[in-house]
């Protein structure tokens, strides 16, 4: 009800604005677009408010626009605001609307990407998990379920859009129709059809709605209806002429349009943190403008994956907490040198805004704070399990348990006498993702989707066995989309399939939001192991609210801890694992930080944390660090500046 209100008086500011109709429109004449009758070229970079804690949206689109962008490009994650069927939000970080309005009080038009799916580096391309309810879905496409869930979906969602088109005083010029149609298998194009007549149904007639594929005839073929403006993307060290001779395939007329020319590239866990130089993106830009194209730049400010909202590419690669890209803002809004070179570019073909660029949001480094050791998941779990536990002969999924994200413990007891090591295997190499085993308490090693379908235990029968199953984000990106979590197939012990479990749902960001964690008594000083049950830490810091400007932004940096997840006063910032690589800190936003209160730090290991020896610590500092060397176990993904897939 906030959020309609919220929608409702927008429209009436919006109603104030008279005057000459407002009109934006694909002329086909003089391949460009038209605003207000005008000739009109944008020049636009692309912002996910999903990844930018909502007090900083003003902040980084006043950047953008003092570069000389007149323009910004959004995706719409679906999951982000329908993660159980029928119950929205549009409030907080979520507030979708407020983002729109702000865009329009800084001088931005908004280039509108609502999917269904928009890929993004986002768990399972921003369809929500729920969908997977249906075993056979088959997601981007016809499918009579997956339609009837999009109708709904985008029957909320449009009608919430639309005050904010252009036409009707908004600063949405133009709305993107699903997401690189072209690249997915299955290359329905009834269901394009049917995304066509659902976006006019509900946003009318005069709204110009475009594709984006890229340039090459077969994606072109498969991600293009001629009732909708198709569009390229493409990134620098691409033949310009060549990618824009590949749009004249499909529209022979009108504007020419780059909708993804990419200032950087994603990262994957175990991959090296990469880089485009300033040059290359500066010198692809400026060949880009020169043809006379409209142009959005991927990524303008690339933020932050908080939480459990990251995507995975394929064969099984997830990405980090860190959504940085290499973009001319950092991930913390900061000004870079490539910031500038655009800027630079930019002037030679738009005025730039004059007055001063807003400065780089000061860091502060908090220091050091000890951390005590807590309950293992184990010890937890009847805090963490509010369905309490789940029986059933085979293992079930995520999904079938009704969870989205997160970790699932799968817990079972070994059926014979295991005196000599024997395999606990998952011969179908189907634990989704990673899983963290032990028996008797005793932590014996780690599953890993891909990597590691074996471990060897040893136990009198009926030892218990846990498995706590990690999911560490959906594919996002290819055929594999629809990618089930936990125990997908069945575990073996020798040769024999184990049975009888129990699974324990866990909420773990409601216990720690409701302090629920208790301290373990310290047992007689632990013997230093290679691998400990996963375990919760906690720690505290207090910001005086005597220093000025506090808080502010800060990094958190985890030496020598492996892998896992970390909380700050509630806000799952995201997964720690500098172990692997590349990224070492964690961005941490001020806004979740406080003066008023001690500030709770709290930290799900995984695998083993520094404590076995002596008190332990996390470290706040002033300085990212997102490219350290990697534990490298696989090849880069990614064939950049071929076709990229990926975004
Ligand atoms: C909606 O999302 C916001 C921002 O993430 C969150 O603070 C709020 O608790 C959510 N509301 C509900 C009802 O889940
Ligand atoms: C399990 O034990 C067997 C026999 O000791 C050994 O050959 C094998 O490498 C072990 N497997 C793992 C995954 O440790
Ligand atoms: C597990 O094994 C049982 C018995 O063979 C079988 O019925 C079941 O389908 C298997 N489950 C999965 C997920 O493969
Ligand atoms: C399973 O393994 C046991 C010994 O570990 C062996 O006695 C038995 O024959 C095996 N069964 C099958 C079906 O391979
Ligand atoms: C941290 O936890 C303490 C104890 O539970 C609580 O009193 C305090 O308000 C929390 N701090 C914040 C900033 O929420
Ligand atoms: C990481 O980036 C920093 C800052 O750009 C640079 O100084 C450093 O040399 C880089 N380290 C590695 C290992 O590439």
């Amino acid at each position: 009800i906030m959020s309609l209100l919220r929608f409702g008086s927008v429209l009436l500011l919006f109603g104030c604005s008279l005057g000459a109709p407002r009109s934006f429109s694909v002329d086909y004449k003089n391949d460009c677009f038209r605003k207000d009758g005008e000739e009109f070229r944008y020049i636009s970079g692309s912002i996910h408010y999903s990844r930018i804690p909502r007090v900083y949206w003003k902040d980084r689109l006043l950047k953008m626009y003092m570069a000389g962008l007149n323009a910004l490009q959004m995706y719409i994650p679906w999951s982000f605001h329908e993660e159980s069927p029928g119950r929205y939000n549009f409030s907080g970080d979520r507030d979708l609307g407020h983002f729109l309005q702000v865009a329009q009080d800084v001088g931005l038009l908004v280039i509108l990407r609502p999917g269904p799916y928009i890929c993004a580096e986002w768990d399972m391309g921003g369809l929500p998990a729920w969908l997977l309810n249906k075993k056979d879905i088959v997601l981007r496409t016809s499918d009579p379920d997956y339609l009837a869930a999009v109708d709904r979906w985008m029957g909320k969602l449009l009608s919430l859009m639309k005050p904010y088109l252009y036409q009707n005083g908004g600063p949405i010029i133009t709305v993107q129709v699903e997401n690189e149609y072209g690249s997915y298998f299955a290359c329905d194009i009834n269901y394009l059809r049917h995304l066509y007549k659902l976006f006019r149904s509900h946003l009318g007639n005069d709204v110009v709605l475009f594709t984006t594929d890229g340039p090459g005839i077969s994606y072109i073929k498969c991600g293009t209806i001629k009732e909708v403006y198709a569009t390229v993307d493409f990134g620098p060290g691409v033949d310009v002429t060549a990618a824009f001779e590949a749009q004249r395939q499909a529209e022979p007329h009108g504007p020419l349009v780059n909708s993804e020319l990419y200032t950087g590239w994603l990262d994957h866990w175990g991959s090296p943190h990469f880089v485009l130089s300033s040059a290359i993106v500066a010198k692809a830009l400026d060949k880009v403008l020169a043809t006379g194209a409209n142009v959005n730049m991927y990524m303008f400010i690339g933020g932050t994956t908080f939480g459990y909202w990251n995507g995975a590419n394929d064969p099984y690669s997830p990405q980090p907490t860190s959504y940085d890209f290499d973009a001319p803002l950092t991930e913390a809004g900061d000004l870079t040198e490539k910031y500038f070179a655009i800027r630079e570019v930019i002037r030679m073909y738009r005025k730039i805004p004059e007055g001063p660029v807003p400065p780089s949001t000061p860091k502060y480094a908090y220091g050091t704070v000890v951390m005590k050791k807590l309950q293992t998941i184990s010890d937890a779990l009847e805090k963490l399990s509010f369905s309490g536990p789940v029986k059933s002969e085979y293992p079930q999924t995520f999904i079938e348990l009704n969870q989205a994200f997160g970790f699932v413990l799968y817990r079972t007891a070994l059926p014979v006498d295991c005196s000599a090591p024997t395999p606990l295997s998952s011969p179908l190499n189907g634990v989704h993702d990673r899983a963290y085993v032990s028996v008797n308490g005793v932590a014996v090693g780690i599953l890993e989707r891909d990597k590691a379908i074996t471990v060897n235990v040893t136990g009198k029968a009926g030892s218990q066995v846990d498995i706590l199953v990690e999911s560490m984000g959906r594919i996002n990106y290819g055929h594999n989309i629809n990618d089930f979590k936990g125990l997908v197939t069945n575990m073996t012990l020798g040769n024999e399939t184990l049975k009888g479990w129990t699974m324990y749902s866990l909420n773990i960001d409601e216990a720690i939001r409701q302090g629920l964690l208790s301290e373990t008594k310290p047992t007689a000083s632990p013997q230093p192991a290679a691998l400990s049950p996963p375990t919760f830490y906690k720690g505290s810091f207090i910001i005086p609210d005597c220093i000025p400007d506090l808080p502010q932004d800060t990094y958190i940096q985890l030496p020598k801890w492996r892998k896992g997840q970390i909380w700050i006063n509630g806000f799952n910032l995201g997964r720690y694992w500098p172990s692997r690589g590349p990224q070492v800190t964690l961005f941490v936003p001020a806004n979740i930080l406080s003066t008023a209160a001690p500030n709770n730090v709290t930290v799900l290991e995984l695998e083993e944390a520094p404590c076995s020896s002596g008190p332990c610590s996390v470290v706040f500092t002033a300085t990212p660090i997102l490219n350290a060397t990697v534990q490298s176990d696989h090849k880069q993904h990614g064939r950049l500046f071929v076709r990229d897939g990926f975004l």
